[in-house]
C-alpha cells in the first residue's frame, strides 16, 4: 500500500520533471499542522541553486503538479514552501484501505537486508545493570522493526565470557570463594571475590602474579580453570537469563567473546599477511596512517606478551559475520565510549576488503535524579533486575488503585505490563544520543509521554468494545466469511484527524528505522493517543446512529490495533484491562 507521503513525493517528482527542474524534491510531513499535512521546501532549494526567486518557482511547480485526488489546492507560503493538505475523502478511502490490511498498510521493504544486530552483550562476572537497558531495549526495538519491515534479523549477543578479568576470579575463587554465599546469591559472592581479589593484588605483586599465572593456565585449557571458567559463565548466564525473561528478550545467537577465541591467532596472520598489521616493538599493530582522524591512534591486536585484546575478537566478529552468517549490515548497540574502538574496528573491515554495512549505533547514559550516573545509595551500579522486579512493584500500587476488583493473576500479569513497558518507553521515548534522568514517577504517570498512557488508551477502546458487547470483525479473512467492511464516514473533524493519523503509521514505523531512532515512532503513538482522545470527548461512540457507529467503532478498532502494534515494535505489550 502507498503511504499519502510516497504518492505526494512522486507526483512532485512528475512536476518536476514536467516543469523541466529537477528530478525529485524532498517532501515531509508537515511541522506544523497550521500549514497543513505535508511540505516541500524544493523551491528554495532550487531558487538557490538557479539563482531564481522562489515563490515564483513554486506557483510553476504548481502548474504542472497534480494532485487533486488527494488534495485540496496546494498553497505556496512563505519564502517558498508548498503545502499540502489531504483531502478528507481521500483520509476516508485510505482508512479503509488501512482496515483491511493485516499490516496496517506499512509496506514491506523493497531491499530486504540480512542484519546482525549486536546489543545487550554485557560482562560475566557481573551483574547486569541499569547501564544494559539502552543497549538492551534499543537493540530490541530496532530488531523488531527492522523485521516488521522485511528484514531478515539476527539478534546475537556478544557476552563479554573471556578477558583479563577471569585471572582474578579464578585467582579469588580457588582462594576467597564462600561456598554457602555462592549458593545463596552466585553473582553477589563472584563480584565480592572479584572485588577482593582485585584490592590484593593493586597492593601485593605476589597476587598479581598469580593471578596472572590462573589466566595463562585458563588460555592454556588448564583443566581445573576452564571448569571455574564454565561454571562462572553458567551462574553469570542465569542471570541475564532471568533479566531477558522479565524484558521479553529473546536472542538468535549467543556468540561472546570465547567463541572467537580460537579464530584470533589466524586473524592476526591474515591481517599480518595482507598488510595490514605489522609487527612493531613485538606486538603485532595496525596503524591507520591514511585515516586523518585514527592516523595518531594505533590499534594493538596482539600484545607483546601473545595475548589478544578486545578488539582481536571484534575483528574476528567481523569475519564471521559477514562470511559466515552472510550479513549486508551489522549493527552494534553500544555507548557513545566504544565510538573509537569501532572506527578502527570498521577500517581494518574496510581494508579486508568488506563491503557490509556496519554501524555503530551509539546512546547516551541513564542519569540519576541528580544528574549523575545512576548508582545506589552506596555508590555501585544499580543492578537490573532489581530495577526491573521495583518497576513491577511500583506498577502493582497503580493497579490496585486503579482496579481493586481484578484477581490476583490479572493484577500481576498487568503490573508486569504496565511496569516493564514503563521502564522500556521511558527509554526510547528519548532521543537515544542523549542522556536521560531516570524517574519513576514520570514513567508510570498516567498522564504524559509514557507507556502506562497510551496502555491506557488502548485499555480504554478494549472496554468499549467489551461494553458493545459486539464481536468485532476485525480481520480481512472477514470478506472470506460474507462480512463487509461498513463504509467508513468521516464528518467531524476529530474523526478526520484521528484517521490520518491512523494512515501515517505506516510513514513512521520506517521513518523510526532509518535513523535508529524508536522516539520518532513513540512521539507517534503519543500523537495519536492524543488524536483518539480528543475524538472520544467531541464524538460519541455507542450512543451514535447507524452508519455512524459502525464508522467510529472501527475508527476506535483501528486505533486499538495500532498502538498495539506500534508498542509491539518497541516491545511493549499492552494488557487488556488495567
Ligand atoms: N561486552 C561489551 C561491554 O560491556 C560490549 C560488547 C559490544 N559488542 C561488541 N561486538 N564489541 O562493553
Amino acid at each position: 500500500m502507498e503511504t499519502f507521503q510516497l504518492l505526494l513525493a512522486k507526483r512532485l517528482s512528475d512536476a518536476l520533471a514536467n516543469a523541466g527542474l529537477a528530478e525529485t524534491g524532498e517532501l515531509t510531513q508537515a511541522t506544523d499542522p497550521r500549514f497543513g499535512d505535508y511540505q516541500t521546501n524544493v523551491a528554495l532549494v532550487l531558487g538557490k541553486q538557479r539563482g531564481e526567486n522562489p515563490p515564483a518557482l513554486a506557483e510553476k511547480i504548481l502548474s504542472h503538479l497534480d494532485v487533486d485526488d488527494v488534495c485540496e489546492l496546494p498553497a505556496v507560503a512563505g519564502a517558498g514552501f508548498i503545502n499540502f493538505t489531504l483531502r478528507p475523502d481521500a483520509i476516508e478511502k485510505k482508512t479503509r484501505e488501512v482496515l483491511r490490511d493485516n499490516r496496517l498498510g506499512v509496506p514491506e521493504t523493497a531491499s530486504s537486508q540480512r542484519i546482525v544486530i549486536d546489543f545487550g552483550s554485557p560482562n560475566v562476572a557481573k551483574p547486569m545493570h541499569v547501564g544494559h537497558i539502552r543497549s538492551t531495549v534499543l537493540g530490541d526495538a530496532l530488531a523488531r522493526i527492522a523485521q516488521f519491515l522485511g528484514h531478515e534479523v539476527i539478534r546475537d549477543n556478544h557476552i563479554g565470557d573471556w578477558g583479563t578479568q577471569f585471572g582474578m576470579v579464578i585467582y579469588g575463587w580457588k582462594n576467597l570463594l564462600d561456598r554457602q554465599a555462592l549458593q545463596r546469591n552466585p553473582l553477589a559472592e563472584i563480584v565480592r571475590i572479584y572485588k577482593e581479589t582485585n584490592a590484593r593484588a593493586a597492593s601485593d605483586p605476589e597476587v598479581r602474579e598469580a593471578c596472572r599465572q590462573e589466566l595463562v593456565k585458563l588460555q592454556a585449557g588448564d583443566k581445573e580453570n576452564i571448569d571455574i571458567w564454565n561454571e562462572c559463565v553458567a551462574l553469570s548466564m542465569q542471570d541475564f537469563e532471568h533479566v531477558y525473561k522479565l524484558l521479553g528478550i529473546h536472542y538468535d545467537l549467543q556468540c561472546g567473546e570465547s567463541f572467537y577465541h580460537d579464530r584470533l591467532p589466524g586473524v592476526v596472520d591474515c591481517l599480518l599477511k595482507a598488510g595490514i598489521a605489522e609487527i612493531s616493538e613485538g606486538a603485532v599493530v595496525v596503524f591507520f596512517r591514511d585515516n586523518p582522524e585514527l592516523a595518531d591512534k594505533p590499534l594493538i591486536i596482539r600484545k607483546r606478551d601473545g595475548g589478544f585484546n578486545y578488539a582481536t575478537t571484534d575483528i574476528a566478529t567481523v569475519d564471521y559475520r559477514v562470511n559466515e552468517l552472510k550479513a549486508d549490515a551489522v549493527w552494534y548497540v553500544v555507548g557513545a565510549p566504544q565510538t573509537l574502538h569501532f572506527k578502527q574496528i570498521f577500517d581494518v573491515a574496510r581494508r579486508e576488503g568488506y563491503t557490509a554495512d556496519l554501524r555503530h549505533i551509539i546512546f547516551g547514559s541513564v542519569l540519576g535524579e541528580d544528574r549523575k550516573l545512576m548508582k545506589t545509595r552506596s555508590g555501585e551500579n544499580v543492578p537490573l533486575r532489581e530495577l526491573l522486579e521495583e518497576a513491577c512493584k511500583r506498577a502493582r500500587k497503580i493497579v490496585e488503585e486503579k482496579n481493586p476488583n481484578l484477581s490476583e493473576e490479572e493484577k500481576t500479569d498487568i503490573a508486569e505490563k504496565i511496569g516493564i513497558g514503563a521502564v522500556k518507553y521511558a527509554d526510547l521515548s528519548q532521543y537515544r544520543m542523549t542522556d536521560y534522568i531516570f524517574s519513576w514517577e514520570k514513567m508510570l504517570a498516567l498522564h504524559g509521554n509514557t507507556a502506562p498512557y497510551l496502555q491506557n488508551a488502548y485499555v480504554r477502546i478494549r472496554s468499549i468494545f467489551r461494553k458493545a458487547g459486539e464481536s468485532w470483525h476485525r480481520h480481512p479473512a472477514d470478506e472470506e466469511i460474507g462480512w463487509k467492511p461498513m463504509p467508513l464516514c468521516l464528518a467531524e473533524l476529530p474523526e478526520i484527524d484521528l484517521a490520518k493519523r491512523l494512515c501515517q503509521f505506516a510513514e513512521f514505523v520506517p521513518h523510526a528505522l532509518n535513523g535508529f531512532r524508536p522516539n520518532i515512532l513513540t512521539n507517534y503513538l503519543f500523537e495519536l493517543a492524543n488524536s483518539f482522545h480528543a475524538f472520544y470527548e467531541a464524538c460519541p461512540v455507542l450512543k451514535s446512529e447507524e452508519p455512524r457507529r459502525s464508522s467510529r467503532l472501527a475508527l476506535c478498532d483501528l486505533t486499538a490495533q495500532v498502538l498495539q502494534r506500534g508498542l509491539g515494535l518497541l516491545g511493549i505489550k499492552v494488557p487488556e484491562k488495567m
